[in-house]
Order: C-alpha cells, then structure tokens, then sequence
C-alpha cells in the first residue's frame, strides 16, 4: 500500500466495512488493515440491516467490533419497531457501542423533527442497555449539543465522530465527556480550524478514525478509503501535536479500548 509505515499499535474507530463497495475485496482490505498495525476496527451500523452486518463481520474477524443504531439520513426509514430491534441486536457479542446516531442538516435526507426523534430515542436507549454512543453531527453542532445536554450521556460516554466543529465547540463536547474524533479531512490541506482542534483536544480523549468508505485521506484522495488509511490520520495528527506516531498510535487505541470496554 503506497507509502503509508507499519506501526505497531493502531486504530481505527469507525469504519463501515459492511458497504457493497467490500464485497469484491473485503478480507483483503482487513489483512491490510493488520498488516498496518490496527489492533481494532469498530465497525458502525446505520440501519437495522447494517447494524447486523456489522455484528456478523465482528463475529468472523477477532480485531473488528461492532456499533448498532440508525443514522439520521436513515431515520425517516427506520420501521416503526426499530427500538425494540436495535435493542436486541445491542446484546450480541461483540456489540460496543450505540451508533451511529445524530443529526444532519447538510443533506437533510430524513425530515429534521424524525431526526430529532429518533437520536433522542437512541440515547435514551444507550442509557438503558448501558452503551457508549457514536454520534454524527453535520451542519448541527447547536442543536446536538442541546439535544445531548437535555438527554444527558449513558455513563459510558460517547464518541464525536469525524468531529468538524471549532475548538470552542469541541471544549464544549470535551466538558460532556465525551472523546472527540478526528477523521481524514484533517489531511487535506487548509482545513486549519480542524488542525487546531486535534492539536489541542487532551491526550487521553482523542480518537482516530478513516470513516471507510468515505473521507479518504489527502494522499489517496479520490480513492476508496480503508481502514488501513488511518495511518495517514495518524501521521497528520502525531506531526500537529508534535509527538511521535507510535506513541499517539498507542494513545488512541487505549482510548478505544477504554471507551469501549475491550480488554
Ligand atoms: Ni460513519
């Protein structure tokens, strides 16, 4: 794979290897994944289908986990049972997380108040079955915060994932408990209000993500992305922050372990 160094502790927090787009290649694109270091890929769900692709995929492979909730572009689709499901589907093995849920205000695809429903719905939920959450937020940063103020976090906390906000916004997350994410745009050039953010976010609450199939980082660009990627995430962050890759490698795969409870 191109350039990118094997490192020997590495992580990925959010991929969605269930996506067609693996169907062709996907137990290559995970032993490049290993080959690169990642000693965790937390595959998420955004519907019902996908979320039990993701348990199956965790099942089949030691290193992967896996999140299960519905995505705020799949909210107006969700049937009118998915609670009960979504709750059944949180007690399989291998099950970490509540997600990925939230709001998007960029594309709009589900009406706004179904959006508002449903990741209410859901964080109630991962207060009852005792799960940190994965949260999206685009083009919503005020609202999410309400929303998450008024609901309060599962005592496991959660995640911001592919975070896009300014530092401000990010202290306010940090102030919940919440961990904050930082995905391939921080690669690309000129994206300085991310660049300050995941230079500033504390050690102990920065995570590391590639998003897959989405977000490619700078160098690969245009390309699909794989969880492999990461390194590349990795190598931007690590050189902002001014430590070495391995030891912020390490850093955020304990961060994973620690919020997801993986031993
Ligand atoms: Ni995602």
């Amino acid at each position: 794979m191109n350039k990118a160094k094997k490192y020997p502790y590495m992580v990925d927090s959010h991929a969605h290897l269930d996506f067609s787009n693996f169907d062709r290649d996907r137990e290559e694109v995970l032993q490049r994944a290993e080959d690169q270091g990642l000693k965790l890929i937390v595959n998420v769900g955004f519907d019902l289908l996908s979320s039990k692709e993701s348990v199956m995929l965790a099942g089949q492979h030691p290193f992967v986990y896996a999140a299960v909730g519905i995505h705020p572009h799949d909210a107006a689709k969700a049937p009118s049972n998915y609670l009960r499901e979504l709750e059944e589907i949180a007690h399989y093995p291998k099950v970490v997380a509540l997600g990925e849920m939230g709001l998007d205000f960029y594309r709009d695809r589900s009406p706004r108040p179904v959006q508002r429903d449903v990741f209410r719905r859901q964080l109630r939920l991962a207060k009852k079955v005792n799960l940190p959450v994965i949260i999206h937020d685009r083009d919503a940063h005020e609202e999410v915060l309400k929303i998450l103020e008024e609901e309060g976090l599962p005592a496991p906390g959660g995640v911001m994932h592919c975070f896009s906000g300014e530092l401000e916004l990010a202290r306010k997350f940090l102030k919940l408990g919440l961990y904050i994410s930082i995905a391939g745009p921080v690669t690309y050039s000129r994206n300085n209000k991310l660049s300050e953010v995941a230079a500033a976010v504390p050690l102990e609450r920065l995570l590391i993500e590639t998003d897959a199939p989405f977000l490619t980082p700078g160098p690969l660009r245009g390309k699909r992305n794989e969880p492999a990627y990461v390194v590349f995430v990795a190598e931007k962050v690590a050189a902002l922050r001014g430590i070495s890759v391995e030891s912020l490698g390490r850093n955020c795969l304990e961060n994973a372990r620690r919020l997801f409870s993986i031993e």
